[in-house]
């Protein structure tokens, strides 16, 4: 087999980028995967290089030939100068307010970011002296109103991940970089193979590899790429935390990476048929997914968007808590559960009532959001309906 040139990695499409990205046989003894490199000490061939550390690989903290070829696979399909691993989404939206934030400056954040990203802004970096103002998701160029001189960062998620408003990050990011500050996205729900964060003027974009890079939910780890203007200071950021995923979750996610895009088209195409099957059940009051032309931030989907995933709510007419806990109790294929992204089917009731401070949450009835996997859609069917049985019984 010869080596991929330059020339043809450039015209690769999407899928064999991911097939063959950060793969390299003769590094790996001939065998396909690169194995899960373990190891805090490297050693120096003698002591100018110790002294120098001119040599590629210095100390574990500081990258491994495996966490390399995540880093450069992501990088490229995410349309980044460069991009870090650390060992959860949490810990990626982290790295990056930290990168881009220091004492004194202000953040905006949009309303229905992941709530423990709100829970840091209210508490950590308060206490470092950040203040975050939180904004309407669907605000846009709106956004202007809300930039003081020393507002250095927004934060956008889009859409958000249980609310699933779908944000005008081109227009936003034309505010803030008109105001000097730096433009964070959490992509988790798109991933890069939906939404090219960068060529949308994202300047760090954050995915949870935890969801659909892992796909099977046994993995933890967190990724952020970045263009040109943010690399050098978030890759300084995070290699002063030293905070690196464990090795063997590197590998699983580089194991994760070659099949992301079968598992996401087929989450999509899963999600959209029971999505529309959910959306004519009487129980259901509406379904919020941005594929569908009813959603609000549909036309900004289709302009900005490649896809969806396999992540929406919906909103059951009123009924009791009792009703909806009969409901998704008894479910015997989709589990209850907060992560999402893997190859099982989720469901998690919800209600943001009690965090929004930028807009009110008042959907009607009660919320619950489902991740769909890769069982049989009829069989997902034939769990829900079971499930509708239960809650009018219990109505
Ligand atoms: C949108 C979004 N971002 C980030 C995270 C955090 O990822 P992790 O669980 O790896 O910390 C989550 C987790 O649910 C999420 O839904």
């Amino acid at each position: 087999m010869a080596k991929l040139t330059d020339q043809t990695r450039a015209s690769l499409r999407s899928r064999s980028r991911l097939v063959h990205l950060g793969r390299d046989s003769a590094q790996s003894q001939g065998f396909v995967n690169l194995p899960p490199f373990r190891g805090s000490t490297v050693l120096y061939p003698d002591v100018a290089a110790l002294k120098s550390r001119s040599q590629r690989y210095t100390y574990g903290t500081h990258g491994t030939p495996t966490t390399e070829a995540l880093c450069a696979a992501w990088t490229d399909i995410a349309g980044a100068a460069g991009t870090v691993l650390v060992p959860s989404g949490l810990s990626a939206i982290v790295v990056a307010l930290m990168t881009a934030l220091g004492a004194g400056d202000h953040l905006l954040m949009t309303d229905s970011a992941y709530a423990p990203a709100r829970a840091f802004a209210n508490k950590t970096l308060k206490r470092m002296g950040i203040e975050t103002t939180y904004c309407d998701p669907e605000i846009g160029v709106g956004i202007a109103a809300l930039m003081r001189p020393n507002t250095k960062a927004v934060l956008t998620e889009s859409p958000g991940s249980q609310t699933f408003e779908i944000q005008d990050v081109p227009a936003i990011a034309e505010v803030a970089h008109a105001h000097g500050a730096c433009v964070l996205m959490d992509n988790t729900w798109a991933t890069p193979l939906f939404f090219a964060p960068h060529a949308h003027g994202v300047d760090m974009a954050i995915e949870a590899g935890t969801k659909y890079l892992s796909g099977h939910s046994d993995l933890l780890i967190g990724l952020v790429s970045a263009n040109e203007a943010w690399f050098g200071k978030l890759h300084q950021t995070t290699d002063q935390m030293a905070i690196p995923p464990g090795p063997e979750d590197v590998f699983l996610a580089l194991r994760g990476l070659r099949s992301m895009e079968l598992r996401l088209r087929e989450a999509e195409r899963q999600a959209l048929a029971l999505a529309r099957w959910l959306a004519a059940r009487p129980e259901v009051l509406r379904v919020i997914h941005p594929a569908l032309p009813d959603h609000p931030g549909h036309a900004i989907w289709r302009r900005d968007f490649a896809g969806s995933s396999g992540l929406f709510s919906i909103i059951l007419k009123p009924v009791s808590e009792a009703a909806v806990a009969a409901f998704l109790d008894g479910l015997e294929l989709i589990g209850l559960g907060y992560s999402w992204g893997g190859y099982e089917s989720l469901a998690v009731p919800f209600d943001c009532t009690s965090y929004r401070t930028a807009t009110r949450w008042a959907p009607g009835g009660p919320a619950i959001r489902f991740s769909v996997g890769l069982e049989d859609i009829e069989d997902l069917k034939a769990d829900l309906e079971r499930g509708f049985v239960r809650l009018r019984a219990a109505a």
